[in-house]
């Protein structure tokens, strides 16, 4: 799938993603970055709908908070979730801010949709004051998230020899400490330390997971080129469902909360 097309939520993809997704799967993450976060001008990139931002105003009563997502459709929806920040539509690669304006930079889950990432963080750099921080989370491998896990056995299924790409490629395809590590210190940072963290995740029902990736997520599009959609999802949740069973589910989750430290 092109860049465009896997970083894009459009229409009722944020609605989707904010109904299904953040209480199974973003939620337990947001908490555990909001109460690492300390500084009084924090900007948030690829906030999404807006679930760290609601923990970063939470965690810091006092801070000036700065939010902001690639896609409009997501600042909508964040702007009107979460008022208590500023938000504004911005690539996380060519940020509108002036040089040293944040003590903190957070993103929870958009690194991996940066193109060229060595880039994005040296942007990030750029506006972080000098003994500022950029604290963010990336999923770790596939088989360590149990809701993404189950749903590519899922796909796996329902496409046999034709599975979509996006789980492994973009939310799963950016898992090595190292190469997170190079990519950083190419980007103008020094110090990094990378905390592995498994948390835990409830869905009501696997078909809340299938119709938030399948409907909420860039997954949309690579199904949606499989079949008619509704038909498409519906035959993923029955996957699922055999799979886990019909009710509520729980699951492992694990991810790596990256902090570091801009070079002086
Ligand atoms: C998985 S969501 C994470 C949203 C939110 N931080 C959360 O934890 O729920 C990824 C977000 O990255 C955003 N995004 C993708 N590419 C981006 C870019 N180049 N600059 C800023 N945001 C981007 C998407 O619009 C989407 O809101």
């Amino acid at each position: 799938m092109g860049v465009d097309e896997s970083t894009r939520w459009v229409g009722s993809m944020p609605e989707v993603y904010e109904r299904c997704l953040v209480p199974a799967v973003f939620r337990p993450f947001a908490r555990e970055l909001a109460s690492r976060a300390t500084g009084d001008r924090v900007l948030e990139i690829a906030a999404g709908t807006g679930v760290v931002t609601a923990e970063l105003l939470a965690a810091l009563p006092s801070v000036d908070l700065t939010a902001t997502d690639l896609n409009p459709a997501m600042v909508e929806l964040g702007a009107s979730r979460v008022p208590g920040a500023s938000w504004q539509a911005a690539d996380a690669a060519e940020l509108p801010f002036a040089d040293a304006s944040f003590d903190l930079v957070v993103c929870g889950f958009g690194v991996m949709f940066l193109p060229d990432r060595p880039a994005a963080y040296a942007e990030i750099a750029r506006v972080l004051a000098r003994s500022g921080c950029f604290l963010f989370t990336t999923w770790d491998t596939l088989s360590t998230h149990g809701f993404a896990d189950a749903l590519a056995r899922a796909l796996g299924q329902v496409f046999p020899g034709d599975v979509p790409a996006f789980l492994t490629a973009v939310p799963h395809g950016y898992t090595d400490p190292e190469r997170i590590t190079a990519d950083l210190r190419a980007g103008g940072f020094g110090g990094v330390d990378i905390d592995t963290v498994t948390l835990s995740g409830r869905a009501e029902e696997p078909a809340q997971i299938a119709v938030g990736f399948g409907t909420g997520s860039p997954l949309r599009a690579e199904l949606a080129r499989r079949g008619d959609l509704d038909d498409v999802v519906a035959r993923v949740a029955a996957a699922m469902t055999a799979d886990l069973g019909d009710g509520p589910v729980t699951a492992s989750m694990t991810a790596h909360v990256v902090e570091a430290a801009r070079r002086r």
